[in-house]
């Protein structure tokens, strides 16, 4: 009797503790919910089962607890945004784990589970399970991992682990690791392509091509704390990581052992390196962590580790980044991230002409990755002053024997045996320019434009134009043209002028703005009809606009009048009376690409999709560099793209940018542009040029050879969401067919284009061609290149 009390007492002491052995599952019944802080712990208290601190807010997860601190080794939905302290996981009567916040809509934690469940469990190994009525397990967190693997886990072949983003954020970071399904292990920077070139490291154990299935292998932490690769068909262990990358400092035996006291975890880290950890809890609560094994020494070696045009250096055993000469961190609070020139580029015209803007800046012991766009044998100077020759080199290396020429951003810099020249402007960047409404700047060949405009009694461009030296932009204007305006019809031909309507004229041709053809970002398009009701139009209503004068209004309605171009819709007229606004265009009948794309009737098929996307290719060219002043855009997207009645694609609403300017501060800002389609530099301090148009003219080409929008939240998997994304990773893993599944289409042209789409959206705005490249490339004249990522590595 008093034996069995003892044994009582011993075991209440060491639950109490947090110390039990393995027992009982706590089960957790239906109808039961958790708020911030309670959880639900596992039996031996080692680990728990709720609200862990996320960025600012909590996530849902399980943690280890060690000593005073946790360790996070899973998070659901780690990717949504953090919830507040009053969020509850609730298990429903109906056996669902879901999330309720005060705003917004619960979500399910274990979706993946067929079948409602009837009781949960935390158990002692770190898997929280559901389990349906005849107790088998119908969902458990071991099956979808994120940045840890805990003893007795598996990483399938095929599945990965994705970094976290910093230590208090489980959120997805920069790299992953990835249990291919060819049996090598590899570690990859995220947003790479995951090519061979972007792996930093890999255990080496890729089988053959011939005979793929037999080196299907799994990633399997077992429960003395080897880190084996087993063959997924018959589990035999055929290959160990413990002895290879052994970490041999600190004090512990490293000798795997299968104490009870023990829990192991391999964990892809914050920096890219995978290791191997045990936490060893003692009886008198001395818990320690122990590092058992890393793949790498230090995140030196981890490709993108530190961001473009930044190096890594070691310091006191504390990995820092540190730029390139010439070049400021993007953000200092985050040296990571990379960093951009601090001065401005000269222009490049003919490939010659510049080296007075530039000196070379020359540093040892380096390399980086990506393949230069000239590899040639010379000698070390002439390979330093070649580079500060050809006004398309950023940076060049030398192997001692040939000279291997780059154009920034640099990625994956590395200590090398090789010599690199840094080409260095002289000019320092100058802050962004606010493009001011008022400034007036007429370049020589405007100037000449505009006297021979004024003696035909025409006149008065005003444009965004584009002064691609230095990347600024420019503001044309030209005053004189009163006497012309009242007359309300230039006396030109009909093609090339414009008519002056009056507002009770456009509200009897669209019978009181009754039918409403769609809204733009300026303003209701009505239907409309001229002349007894023959010539069909649409009228243009400009709401929220700047405040602008009616002459310069006048003027501006002017230079779009001028453009004249089969793929951009024309304008036929306007009203400027009082305040009001009114632009009138001819009518297109086939509605907008939008429609054609993303709606439900038949999509265009491929020779069709290939002709829309070079005629609004030609349309963006004629804007940028074939009318009398460039204009940028702004806002390429399907929606602005009409069709006619032969179904040509025609731009709409091109030289309307500068009507949204927000009045106080007349700059460009982020608000302009739409979401989806605006070029990341809207969203930097970086002036903005007709690459923005390129970049989004990418993304529309690659909605029309897709027929579906960039964004789309219905995508069957996570990683189809993004379009642009979705494009680059099916294109670096050769598996282009799936964009356009089910379609019988010519795999070279679909090759072409999606490399096109591709250079048009790199981050890098210097990266991206010209519209006139584009053309050409698409053409078939010119060759396309293989593009790079479009997105920085290390963000
Ligand atoms: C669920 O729980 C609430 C309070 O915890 C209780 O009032 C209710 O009766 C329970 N419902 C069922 C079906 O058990
Ligand atoms: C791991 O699995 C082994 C054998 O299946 C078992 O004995 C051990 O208790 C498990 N360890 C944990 C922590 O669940
Ligand atoms: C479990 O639930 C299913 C329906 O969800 C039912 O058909 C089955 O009989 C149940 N089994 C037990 C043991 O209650
Ligand atoms: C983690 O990342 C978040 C989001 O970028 C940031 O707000 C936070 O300051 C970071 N925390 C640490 C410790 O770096
Ligand atoms: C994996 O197991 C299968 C089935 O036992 C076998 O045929 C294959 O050769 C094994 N692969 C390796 C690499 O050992
Ligand atoms: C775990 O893996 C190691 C290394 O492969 C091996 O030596 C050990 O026997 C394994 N432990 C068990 C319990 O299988
Ligand atoms: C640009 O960066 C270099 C360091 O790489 C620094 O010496 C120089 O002063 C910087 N120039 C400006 C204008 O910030
Ligand atoms: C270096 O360039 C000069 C001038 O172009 C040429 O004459 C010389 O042969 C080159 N030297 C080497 C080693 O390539």
């Amino acid at each position: 009797m008093a034996s069995i009390s003892i044994v009582f007492l011993v075991l209440s002491i060491n639950i109490v503790a947090g110390r039990a052995q393995p027992n009982q599952p706590s089960i957790i019944r239906l109808n039961t919910s958790l708020t911030h802080p309670t959880s639900w712990p596992s039996p031996s208290n080692r680990f728990a089962f709720g609200f862990h601190p996320q960025g600012s807010g909590f996530a849902v997860g399980i943690w280890l607890v060690v000593m005073d601190s946790i360790t996070v080794v899973w998070t659901a939905n780690r990717d949504d945004p953090p919830v507040t302290s009053k969020a509850s996981l609730d298990f429903t009567k109906d056996g669902k784990l879901v999330l309720r916040t005060e705003q917004g809509p619960e979500k399910v934690i274990a979706s993946g589970a067929k079948v409602p469940a009837s009781y949960a469990a935390m158990l002692d190994s770190g898997n929280f399970v559901l389990y349906d009525n005849d107790s088998k397990i119908i969902w458990q967190s071991f099956d979808t991992p994120t940045d840890t693997i805990l003893q007795n886990q598996t990483l399938l072949a095929g599945a990965e682990l994705a970094s976290s983003l910093n230590e208090s954020d489980h959120s997805t970071g920069r790299f992953h690791l990835r249990m291919q399904t060819d049996g090598n292990l590899v570690s990859y920077p995220g947003n790479s392509g995951d090519a061979a070139s972007d792996a930093y490291w890999n255990t080496g154990t890729s089988g053959s091509l011939l005979n793929p299935d037999n080196f299907l292998f799994d990633l399997y932490l077992n429960s003395t704390g080897g880190l084996n690769l087993v063959n997924h068909s018959n589990s035999a262990t055929v290959y160990t990581l413990n002895d290879k990358y052994l970490f041999s400092s600190g004090d512990i035996n490293t000798n795997p052992s299968n104490d009870k006291n023990t829990i192991y975890r391999a964990t892809l880290d914050v920096d890219g390196i995978f290791r191997l950890y045990s936490h060893i809890y003692n009886e008198n609560s001395n818990d320690r962590v122990y590092l058992l094994l890393s793949t790498l020494k230090n995140p030196c070696y981890v490709y993108g580790f530190c961001g473009f045009n930044s190096f890594c250096t070691l310091n006191v055993d504390q990995s820092n980044c540190r730029c390139l000469p010439g070049h400021d961190f993007v953000d200092p609070n985050r040296r990571t991230l990379g960093c951009e020139r601090n001065f401005s580029e000269a222009g490049c015209t003919g490939g010659k002409g510049n080296a007075a803007f530039y000196y070379i800046s020359t540093m040892e012991n380096m390399v980086w990755g990506d393949i230069p766009y000239s590899d040639e044998i010379m000698s070390k100077e002439n390979c330093s002053s070649s580079c500060l020759d050809d006004c398309n080199c950023d940076a060049a290396l030398f192997d001692g024997n040939s000279c291997q020429k780059q154009k920034f951003p640099l990625r994956y810099l590395r200590k090398s045996k090789n010599t690199a020249f840094l080409k260095v402007g002289s000019i320092p960047k100058k802050p962004r320019l606010p493009i001011a409404s008022d400034t007036v700047v007429i370049t020589s060949k405007t100037a000449m434009l505009q006297i021979v405009l004024e003696t035909l009694g025409f006149t008065v461009l005003s444009c965004v134009a584009l002064a691609i030296f230095g990347r600024f932009i420019f503001k044309i204007r030209v005053l004189r043209y009163q006497r012309l305006l009242k007359k309300g019809n230039l006396g030109l031909p009909e093609e090339v002028t414009l008519r002056l309507f009056t507002y009770a004229e456009l509200k009897r041709a669209t019978n009181s703005f009754k039918e409403e053809l769609g809204k733009g970002s300026f303003g209701a398009v009505y239907k409309g009809a001229l002349n007894k009701g023959k010539k069909l139009v649409a009228v243009k209503r400009l709401e929220k606009l700047v405040e602008e004068g009616e002459r310069e209004f006048r003027a501006e309605m002017r230079a779009i009048g001028r453009t004249h171009h089969r793929n951009l819709v024309r304008l036929l007229g306007f009203c400027a009376e009082d305040s009001k606004r009114l632009l009138v265009y001819e009518y297109m009948s086939n509605g907008s690409l939008a429609d054609l794309l993303f709606g439900v009737t038949l999509h265009p098929d491929w020779t069709e999709r290939l002709r829309i996307a070079l005629d609004v290719a030609r349309g963006i060219l004629y804007l940028h560099e074939e009318c009398d002043a460039p204009i940028i855009h702004c806002d390429i997207k399907p929606q602005n793209i009409l069709m006619d009645d032969c179904w040509n694609a025609k731009i709409s609403d091109f030289g309307l940018a500068k009507f949204l300017m927000p009045d106080q501060t007349r700059t460009f800002t982020g608000a302009r542009g739409t979401r989806g389609y605006v070029a990341p530099e809207w969203h930097k301090n970086i002036p903005i040029s007709v690459k923005a148009d390129v970049y989004s003219y990418g993304i529309v080409l690659l909605e029309i050879v897709c027929c579906r929008k960039n964004i789309d939240v219905n995508a069957s998997t996570a990683e189809e969401i993004v379009l642009s994304s979705w494009a680059y990773k099916c294109f670096a893993a050769r598996d282009l067919y799936k964009l356009v599944i089910g379609e019988e289409l010519d795999t070279m042209s679909l090759e072409k284009m999606v490399k096109v789409g591709l250079w048009c959206i790199q981050e890098e705005p210097a990266l991206r061609p010209s519209m006139k490249s584009v053309v050409l490339m698409l053409e078939g004249i010119t060759e396309v290149p293989v593009p790079p990522c479009p997105t920085t590595p290390s963000m």
